[in-house]
C-alpha cells in the first residue's frame, strides 16, 4: 500500500531503509521508544526487516524530493470486544516517530492526516486513540492539530525505563482519541 501526500510518500519499509531509519532509532527522544533503540546499523537492519512484514499497517515516511526516509507511522487493529469471537478490529493506536532533523516542518501532521484518512476510509477504523507522555508537547500538539480529544491523564500509568538504582520511572500519560464520525465532521 502506498499513500501519497503533497510532499511525502508513505510506503512499506524495505531492507534498504536501514541507514535512514538508524538516524532516528539510535537515540529515541522519548522513553516509550527506549526498547526500539538500535546501537548499530546492523541492529537497524533487523528492526527494518521486522517492519517489512507489516506493510499494511507499518509505513516508512519518505520525502518525495529525494527519497529519504524521515520517519515512520504505524497502528495495528485492536478488537473492541476482545472476549467476543470475531469481534470487530476497529480500534487503532498510532505511533509516530520522525528524524529530529525534520521536526517542526509539518511533516508529521501531513503524514498522520493521510494515515488517519487511510485507517478511517479503507481499514474500517471506528476509533483512533493515542497515548502521549505529559512532557511530550510536540506529540500532544500533533494530536490536537488532528482534532483528537484529550480524554484523560493517567497518573504514573506505565514505566519504560529505570532510574540509576533500578527503580521504575513512571510516566504520566495523556490519552487522546477521535471517532470516525468526528474525523468526517472535522474535515481534517
Ligand atoms: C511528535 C512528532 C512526531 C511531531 O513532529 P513535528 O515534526 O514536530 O510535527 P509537525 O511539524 O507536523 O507539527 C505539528 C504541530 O505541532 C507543533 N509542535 C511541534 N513541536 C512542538 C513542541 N515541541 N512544542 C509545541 N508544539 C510543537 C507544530 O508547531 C505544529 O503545530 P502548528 O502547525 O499549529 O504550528 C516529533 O516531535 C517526534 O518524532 N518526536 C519523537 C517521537 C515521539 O515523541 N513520538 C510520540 C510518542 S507518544
Amino acid at each position: 500500500m502506498i499513500i501519497e501526500t503533497e510532499r511525502l510518500i508513505l510506503r512499506p519499509f524495505t531492507e534498504n531503509d536501514a541507514a535512514d531509519t538508524f538516524e532516528y532509532l539510535h537515540e529515541p527522544m522519548v522513553h516509550c521508544f527506549a526498547c526500539m533503540k538500535t546501537e548499530t546499523i546492523e541492529e537497524a537492519r533487523k528492526a527494518v526487516l521486522d517492519r517489512v512484514k507489516d506493510g499494511e499497517y507499518y509505513f516508512a515516511i519518505m520525502l518525495k524530493e529525494n527519497g529519504k526516509v524521515i520517519g515512520e507511522i504505524d497502528a495495528m487493529p485492536e478488537a473492541t470486544a476482545p472476549d467476543e469471537e470475531n469481534a470487530a478490529r476497529d480500534t487503532f493506536s498510532p505511533c509516530w516517530m520522525f528524524n529530529p532533523e525534520y521536526h517542526g516542518k509539518g511533516y508529521a501532521y501531513e503524514a498522520a492526516r493521510a494515515f488517519f484518512d487511510y485507517l478511517f476510509g479503507e481499514k474500517g477504523a471506528r476509533r483512533i486513540y493515542a497515548y502521549t507522555e505529559d512532557y511530550n508537547l510536540a506529540s500532544q500538539k500533533l494530536c490536537e492539530k488532528l482534532g483528537m480529544r484529550r480524554e484523560g491523564l493517567f497518573v504514573e500509568f506505565v514505566s519504560f525505563v529505570k532510574d540509576e538504582e533500578g527503580n521504575p520511572i513512571y510516566e504520566n500519560t495523556y490519552q487522546y482519541a477521535i471517532l470516525k464520525r468526528e474525523w468526517e465532521q472535522n474535515g481534517k
